[in-house]
C-alpha cells in the first residue's frame, strides 16, 4: 500500500508576491553556452536570426523567462565590454582564462546579447567587471547602454545599430569577488563596491539597481563583514546597495550525472533542500543591517554541478540532466516560494549546455532537459501570492555523510532543511490555487492528501513530470523520454483531494477555490 503524505494549505497565511525573477537564468561565456549553444553566426548552416540559433529561441520563448544574467560568472571580471561592440571583424580575440583557455572572439557582445534577450522576451542583467576593470569602464558601459541624450558614447551605440537606450536596470558589481573576482576580503570589496556603484549613474529615464557580490553558500563571515563595512564606516553607505547576491551549488552525489544509486539520488536532493539554510541565514544577517528589508536577496547562481560529460572538455562544464536534476530544480523553486518576502531573484546555472541547463545542443540538434520542464510547470507561481503550505510528511533522508558535511555549514540557522518524502509549495492568483510538489522517493509512489481548510475545491487539474524511472533523461536520440503529461482531471471532496504521485516525480495541481 502506498504511503499517505499530507499537505495543508493555510490560506490565511500569505507570504508575499512571488517575484517572477525567481525563475531567472544565467548565460556565461563558458564552454558551449554562447558559442555553438546560442551564437552560430549569420553564415552558419544552422538556422539563425542575426546569428542566434532559431531552435534555441523557439524552445526558450514559450517559457517567458523573466531575466538573463550575462556575461559571467568568473568571466565577468575579465570581460571588457568594449571588446564586444562595433564591427565584428575588428573585435579582438581574447583567451577565456577561467574556462579552458578557450578562444574568445567577442562576436557575441552587448548588442548580440540584447538581441537574444529580445528574441526570448527576457530582461537583461549585466555583471560588471570589478576584478580587472575600472570605475570608468563601468561608468562608460552604463552610459553607452542607458543614455538617451547627446554624448559620444550614446552616439557610438547609435552607430552600432541601436537608437534607443537599452535601459539596463540590473547591474551586478563584480562576481564572486572573494575568489575568481579578485580574491578580495569583504571589507576591501565593500569599499570597491561603493566606489564602482557611485559611477553607475542613473541617467534620465533609466533605473539602476546595483547588486553586490555575496558569498558561496553559508559563508556568513563574508556577508556580515560586507554589511558592517558598508554601514559602519565613515559614511553609512548601505543606500548604495539595492541587492545582495549569494551563490549556492548543491553539487553532485556519486560519480556521474546519469548513473547513480537510490542513495545518491537522495543525497543530492537533501543537498538541494539545504538551500533553505542559505536563504534563512542570509535573511537573518541582512535583517540586522536592513530591518526595513529594503535590500533584496538574490541567489545569482544555483543548481547541480556534476562531473563533466565523458568526451567533453573539462573546462566546458557540459553535463547531462535527469529526473534527479528536475527534482533539484523543483525542490529549490518550492523553497524560493516560501521566501517570497525576501528573495527577489534566483538564476539557475546555466541556460544552455553548461551545468544544470534547460537546453542541450549538439550540432544542429537541440533538446529540452527535465529541468526545462520544471520551469514550464512552475510558471503559474510567477506573480502569484505565496501562501504557507505545511506537510505532515516523514523525513526521507539526511542525505548521508556528504550531505551532512554540507548541512554543517547551515546548522547555525533555525531552518528545517530535512528532505521529506513530499516537498511542496503553494500560491494563489486570481482565485486559483497552484500547488507544486515532488515525490522525492526514487522508487515508491505516494498518495498526497491535499487539504485547503476553509475552501471548497472545484475540479482539479493535475500535470505530472516523470520518466520511466528515477534515472530517466532526454537524449538526442530520445528527446521526449521525459516530458509533461497532458492535464488530467482529479475530483475533490469538499476541502480535500487525494492525488497519486508517482515515484521520482514533480506534479502541479491547480484548483479554483470557492
Ligand atoms: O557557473 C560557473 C561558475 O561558478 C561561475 O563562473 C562562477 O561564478 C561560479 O563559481
Amino acid at each position: 500500500m502506498q504511503s499517505v503524505q499530507k499537505a495543508t494549505v493555510l490560506l490565511d497565511e500569505a507570504i508575499d508576491t512571488i517575484s517572477p525573477y525567481l525563475h531567472g537564468q544565467f548565460a556565461e561565456h563558458l564552454g558551449e553556452l554562447v558559442y555553438d549553444g546560442v551564437w552560430v553566426g549569420e553564415d552558419s548552416p544552422i538556422a539563425n536570426t542575426g546569428g542566434i540559433r532559431n531552435d534555441v529561441v523557439e524552445a526558450l520563448r514559450p517559457l517567458e523567462l523573466p531575466v538573463l544574467r550575462w556575461p559571467g560568472g568568473c568571466f565577468a571580471d575579465v570581460y571588457h565590454w568594449r571588446d564586444g561592440v562595433g564591427p565584428r571583424e575588428q573585435r579582438p580575440m581574447r583567451v577565456n582564462v577561467h574556462w579552458g583557455m578557450a578562444p574568445e572572439p567577442n562576436a557575441f557582445g552587448t548588442h548580440e546579447f540584447i538581441a537574444l534577450c529580445r528574441l526570448i522576451g527576457a530582461e537583461p542583467y549585466f555583471a560588471a567587471n570589478v576584478g580587472s576593470g575600472s570605475p570608468q569602464e563601468l561608468q562608460e558601459w552604463v552610459e553607452y547602454c542607458n543614455f538617451a541624450g547627446a554624448s559620444t558614447l550614446a552616439d557610438e551605440r547609435r552607430a552600432n545599430g541601436r537608437d534607443e537606450p537599452f535601459n539596463i536596470k540590473f547591474w551586478g558589481i563584480g562576481n564572486e569577488n572573494w575568489g575568481c573576482g579578485g580574491n578580495m576580503n569583504p571589507e576591501y570589496y565593500a569599499d570597491l563596491f561603493c566606489r564602482y556603484r557611485t559611477y553607475a549613474y542613473q541617467y534620465p529615464g533609466s533605473e539602476v539597481f546595483a547588486i553586490a557580490s555575496g558569498p558561496l553558500g553559508g559563508d556568513w563571515g563574508w556577508t556580515r563583514r560586507f554589511f558592517e563595512r558598508a554601514c559602519n564606516s565613515y559614511w553609512d553607505r548601505r543606500k548604495l546597495v539595492q541587492g545582495f547576491a549569494a551563490h549556492y551549488y548543491c553539487g553532485t552525489a556519486g560519480t556521474s550525472a546519469t548513473e547513480y544509486t537510490p542513495d545518491e539520488w537522495l543525497e543530492l536532493l537533501a543537498k538541494a533542500r539545504a538551500v533553505e539554510g542559505v536563504i534563512v541565514g542570509h535573511r537573518a544577517i541582512m535583517d540586522e543591517f536592513d530591518p526595513q528589508r529594503r535590500i533584496k536577496l538574490f541567489l545569482d547562481e544555483w543548481g547541480a554541478w556534476h562531473p563533466v560529460e565523458p568526451g567533453k572538455p573539462m573546462g566546458g562544464l557540459y553535463q547531462q540532466n535527469t529526473m534527479r536534476d528536475a527534482l533539484v530544480a523543483a525542490i529549490s523553486l518550492d523553497v524560493f516560494n516560501r521566501h517570497a518576502d525576501k528573495l527577489h531573484m534566483a538564476n539557475i546555472a546555466q541556460v544552455v549546455n553548461v551545468l544544470q541547463a534547460l537546453l542541450l545542443t549538439d550540432g544542429d540538434r537541440c533538446i529540452k532537459t527535465p529541468t526545462y520542464h520544471v520551469f514550464d510547470l512552475y510558471r503559474p507561481h510567477r506573480g502569484a501570492t505565496a501562501v504557507r503550505l505545511v506537510t505532515e510528511s516523514e523525513p526521507i533522508s539526511d542525505g548521508g555523510a556528504s550531505a551532512e558535511d554540507c548541512r554543517k555549514c547551515y546548522l547555525d540557522t533555525d531552518a528545517d532543511i530535512t528532505l521529506k518524502a513530499l516537498e511542496a509549495s503553494a500560491s494563489i492568483k486570481d482565485g486559483v490555487l497552484c500547488v507544486t510538489a515532488c515525490n522525492t522517493h526514487p522508487t515508491e509512489p505516494i498518495e498526497m492528501e491535499l487539504a485547503v481548510p476553509g475552501a471548497k475545491l472545484g475540479e482539479i487539474e493535475l500535470v505530472i513530470l516523470a520518466g520511466a524511472d528515477y534515472l530517466a533523461h532526454n537524449t538526442f536520440e530520445r528527446p521526449e523520454a521525459v516530458t509533461l503529461s497532458a492535464p488530467q482531471a482529479v475530483s475533490a471532496k469538499g476541502d480535500t483531494a487525494r492525488i497519486d504521485v508517482p515515484p521520482a516525480s514533480v506534479v502541479r495541481i491547480r484548483a479554483g477555490l470557492t
